[in-house]
């Protein structure tokens, strides 16, 4: 009889991971409005066998049961720590109350991670950077990946497969519907979700995703597991080929403007520019409203366009607030390749702009000479402005792309 929970993904190796349809917010700040998975996998050595990562605690009886499927009533030997982060090990602490004799595989950071979060200390295999460990007739092979995406990251090898574990590396948002497999499914509607998962979770770490991808490209890598989304089984150089381009902020041909406007007037001054870029030829042109629209999304949008626009209407003598949290964010997002304009207005004294230009200053992009700045709603020489804003921005833009 086949098992109908778990899936096999080839005879020594099965699928144990749920779906999660009931978190709003991963991290308590990003939308899942298509859920995430949590992907766990069971490696049989015959003699022994392996969990690698676990999941999130809430799902952690729909996990034990499929994990007991395959055990069949056999112990569990050992479970691998890639990644500490609780979507991957708020049940571990479950696991080690079931199997007290279970080795944990972890590094040396790990073992701090264990004792701060589950006051665990016992029974820890420590591996470093190249370690083998058998696992009854098979054997992982572990790598470090620092900061991708805490710095205990690590990654298993299963040589004989070419299976490689790869934690939250390769991972995107999105549970996994019946199919598993990136030959199953349609990943266009994963690419998005994927997309906006790297910028909004590993994003600021990308100097650290492409040591690791250089790191790992020594590997033969034939099946990608990752800890969220699908398994890469028959094109595993899909998914490395996103990473890579996302890792080195390779941008896109468009602009994203996004204005903070409380009756108008700045959102009045997003539309002209959107014209202006219209007018020039600029053909992906979005404009958000950054109070409205999830900073998950605008931190993906700002990632993927070359141009980025940022219209602020004057709070308090400075940003409107959800501006603020908008720029302070894309600070830490050490983003590189865009070429940034801004634009503002205020009601009696300014702040606006100067606090936006602040942020420019210290962005380290290329800044765009006109910044329209309207007392109230913007008057011709204010629309000339945003309209010029907009010719140099699609200029810059042809000088990169043609
Ligand atoms: Fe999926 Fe960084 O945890």
């Amino acid at each position: 009889m086949t098992n109908p929970l778990s899936i096999k993904i080839h005879d020594h190796l099965h699928y144990i991971g749920v779906n999660d349809r009931y978190t709003h917010l991963f991290e308590s700040m990003w939308p899942l409005p298509d859920g995430v998975s949590y992907n766990s996998y069971l490696l049989d050595g015959g003699d022994e066998t392996c969990l690698l990562d676990c999941v999130k605690i809430p799902s952690v009886s729909v996990f034990l049961e499929k994990l007991n499927e395959v055990l069949d009533g056999r112990p569990l030997d050992y479970v691998v720590v890639n990644h500490m982060e609780p979507d991957h090990t708020s049940s571990l602490p479950t696991i080690v109350e079931i199997f007290p004799d279970i080795k944990i595989i972890g590094n040396k950071k790990t073992v701090d991670f264990l004792s701060n979060f589950y006051d665990i200390s016992d029974n820890i295999l420590v591996v470093k950077e190249g370690d083998k460990v058998e696992i009854g007739n098979t054997s992982l092979t572990f790598y470090m990946t620092p900061m991708v995406h805490w710095p205990e990251s690590m990654v298993a090898f299963e040589e004989s497969t070419g299976t490689l574990f790869s934690q939250d590396a390769f991972g995107g948002f999105g549970t996994l519907d019946g199919a598993i497999f990136d030959d199953q499914i349609n990943f266009d509607f994963y690419k998005d979700e994927t997309i906006r998962y790297y910028t909004n979770i590993v994003g600021k770490y990308s100097v650290q995703v492409q040591r690791a991808l250089q790191k790992l490209g020594g590997l033969d890598i034939k099946i990608i597991c990752p800890d969220h989304g699908p398994i890469w089984r028959t094109n595993p150089g899909q998914i490395i080929e996103l990473y890579d381009e996302l890792s080195k902020q390779e941008t896109e041909n468009g602009v994203v403007i996004i204005y903070g406007s409380m009756y108008g007037n700045t959102e009045k001054m997003a539309e002209i520019i959107a014209r202006s870029l219209s007018n020039e030829g600029v053909k992906n042109v979005r404009i958000r409203d950054v109070a409205k629209t999830p900073l998950s999304y605008l931190i993906a949008e700002t990632w993927r366009y070359r141009g980025i626009i940022l219209g602020c209407a004057t709070y308090n003598v400075g940003m409107f607030p959800p501006m603020e949290t908008l720029t302070r964010t894309l600070e830490k997002q050490k983003m590189k390749n865009h070429t940034l304009g801004i634009f503002g207005s205020y009601a009696w004294g300014g702040g606006a702009v100067k606090a936006l230009k602040e942020f420019a200053d210290k962005s380290g992009l290329d800044v765009l000479e006109t910044i329209p700045e309207a007392k109230g709603t913007a008057k011709e020489e204010d629309m000339a402005a945003c309209v010029q804003l907009g010719k140099e921005m699609a200029d810059a833009l042809k000088e990169i792309y043609g």
